[in-house]
């Protein structure tokens, strides 16, 4: 634990590196903080909730992966089941995030709240009546509710009997909870996104993601072939759902602002070789066609063009076809966490199937505990990108460190580290605005308060501002107490983002 924070505090001491800007932002910017339901609520059997994909996953480590158990198996760690028990805490909760000024609180609802199997005819009043008193809390503060309805947490009905979205009827059962959320929600949400990290599938062999986002569990002996065939099924098949709730949400009221939710990280070229900048883009079209659909409402040539090189059929309709164009979306949200580098030293880019394949150390970057590299003005390239391919206002809906946190002997918690890596994240993100402009609707850093980690289950991997006394074991008393971060981001909401000092 002592050496890894030693590198850990070495990586992130960047304040005199980067120019820090002093630009505010424009009036009615989205200052917040964002979580996912199954990482905080807890109370995962609670008022009638049923079990999701989340429910069965177990603690991992930074070295040791979660397990996705058959069912909920006695004895094991599942710490989504109680996470931070927000469910109970949440009016606390809200308030410390009030004390920090929030313009903007983004959560998710647990779909399995709404429909504990998912195929039901009927929603459950009980997990519809918490989100009531949810968002009446957030508005209480002026804080206005930004909600995902899929993150990372399908009803594990749907993925045990229905094979999750790789039947295509799971369309109709996810319009369907989303149709009874924004009717239910028409006055107290505007701001919805759809699928979190869409395009997180990309990586198709990669079982905990595709279990995490389209509730498929890939079978023993399946091929890469076939996984990516599931995959490209799947993801269309999210695709028409994410058009149709669009549709329909803008008939429910037309003050919505529906968007998609991507993972978003800039690809580069490790050298300037052909093959490595041919494979960057490969990379990227791979990827990218999720928000492309969700855009334009059309699939990419590209994309086209592999799925028919490669032999997949994907059941894709023409009334598909139609649907995906009437349903596009009204902005992009998306998560930054870090850049990616590819090299052609490990697979020529006609050859790029398994995306992992293709990533190299990017050699100019420091990383964080858990690997992931530290690259602040990739946020301000990753929003230029944005800008230029959609044309659509951009919302920051992630971004943020997991680190490792001390609590000193008189209960302060001293998190420099973190303070230094959103004080250069946000200064690149206001010279895009500044000097670029582009047209940001907000900030929501992930993890506003301490919650599970979705990739390993822990707790230790913290990205809150707000600390919460709980151990990857699950030990803890669930206090809540401000850690100097806290302090800090309340500053640089007041000064509507001018003193990141
Ligand atoms: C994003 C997810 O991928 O990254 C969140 O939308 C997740 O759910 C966040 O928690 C950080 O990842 P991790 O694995 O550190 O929790």
């Amino acid at each position: 634990f002592l050496i890894c924070r030693m590198s850990f505090e070495n990586a992130y001491f960047r304040k005199d590196v980067l120019n820090m800007t002093g630009y505010t932002m424009p009036k009615g910017f989205l200052w917040g903080g964002a979580v996912a339901a199954h990482q905080l609520e807890g109370a995962w059997d609670e008022d009638g909730k049923g079990m999701s994909v989340a429910d069965v996953m177990t603690v991992g480590s930074a070295t040791k992966p979660r397990e996705i158990t058959d069912g909920v198996i006695p004895g094991k760690n599942y710490p989504n089941h109680e996470a931070i028990d927000f469910y109970h805490h949440y009016k606390g909760d809200i308030k410390l995030m009030a004390e920090m000024g929030f313009k903007a609180f983004r959560t998710s609802i647990a779909w399995t709240r709404i429909f504990p199997k998912g195929d039901e005819e009927e929603p459950n009043e009980a997990g519809l009546k918490f989100y009531d008193d949810l968002f009446d809390e957030c508005h209480k503060y002026g804080i206005e509710p930004v909600i995902t309805l899929s993150h990372f947490e399908i009803p594990y009905h749907l993925v045990k009997e229905y094979g999750g979205f790789t039947n295509r009827k799971l369309i109709d059962y996810f319009v369907r909870f989303a149709r009874v959320c924004f009717k239910r929600y028409k006055n107290k949400v505007k701001y919805w996104m759809t699928f979190n990290e869409i395009d997180n599938q990309s990586a198709f062999n990669n079982d905990f993601l595709m279990a995490t986002n389209s509730g498929i569990l890939f079978k023993d002996g399946m091929t890469d072939h076939d996984k990516e065939a599931a995959m490209y099924q799947a993801g269309h098949y999210e695709l028409v759902a994410s058009a149709l709730a669009v549709k329909i949400g803008h008939k429910i009221n037309p003050n919505f602002q529906i968007g998609c939710m991507i993972n978003y990280s800039p690809v580069r070229p490790l050298t300037p070789s052909s093959d490595d900048v041919l494979l960057a883009d490969k990379w990227e079209q791979r990827r990218d066609w999720f928000s492309d659909v969700h855009v334009f409402g059309e699939y990419p040539n590209a994309v086209e063009a592999y799925i028919e090189r490669n032999g997949y059929r994907p059941d894709i309709t023409d009334e598909d076809r139609i649907v995906l164009k009437e349903g596009t979306v009204d902005y992009v949200g998306f998560s930054y966490y870090q850049t990616t580098t590819v090299s052609s030293e490990k697979i020529k880019p006609d050859d790029l199937t398994d995306l992992a394949k293709a990533v190299a150390k990017n050699p100019t970057l420091m990383r964080s505990d858990w690997g992931w590299e530290i690259d602040p003005e990739g946020l301000r390239i990753a929003l230029n990108q944005l800008q230029d391919r959609y044309h659509k206002p951009l919302f920051i809906v992630e971004n943020g460190l997991g680190a490792y946190d001390k609590v000193e002997a008189d209960g302060s918690i001293h998190d420099d580290y973190r303070i230094d890596y959103l004080r250069n994240h946000i200064s690149e993100m206001e010279k895009a605005v500044e000097l670029d402009g582009v047209n940001l609707m907000g900030y929501l850093p992930w993890g506003c308060i301490d919650l599970v980690s979705a990739g390993t289950g822990q707790m230790d991997k913290r990205y809150g501002f707000i600390y919460v006394d709980k151990n990857d074991a699950g030990e803890g008393t669930l206090t809540r107490s401000r850690k100097d971060s806290f302090f800090w981001y309340k500053k640089v909401i007041e000064s509507n983002g001018q003193d990141l000092d």
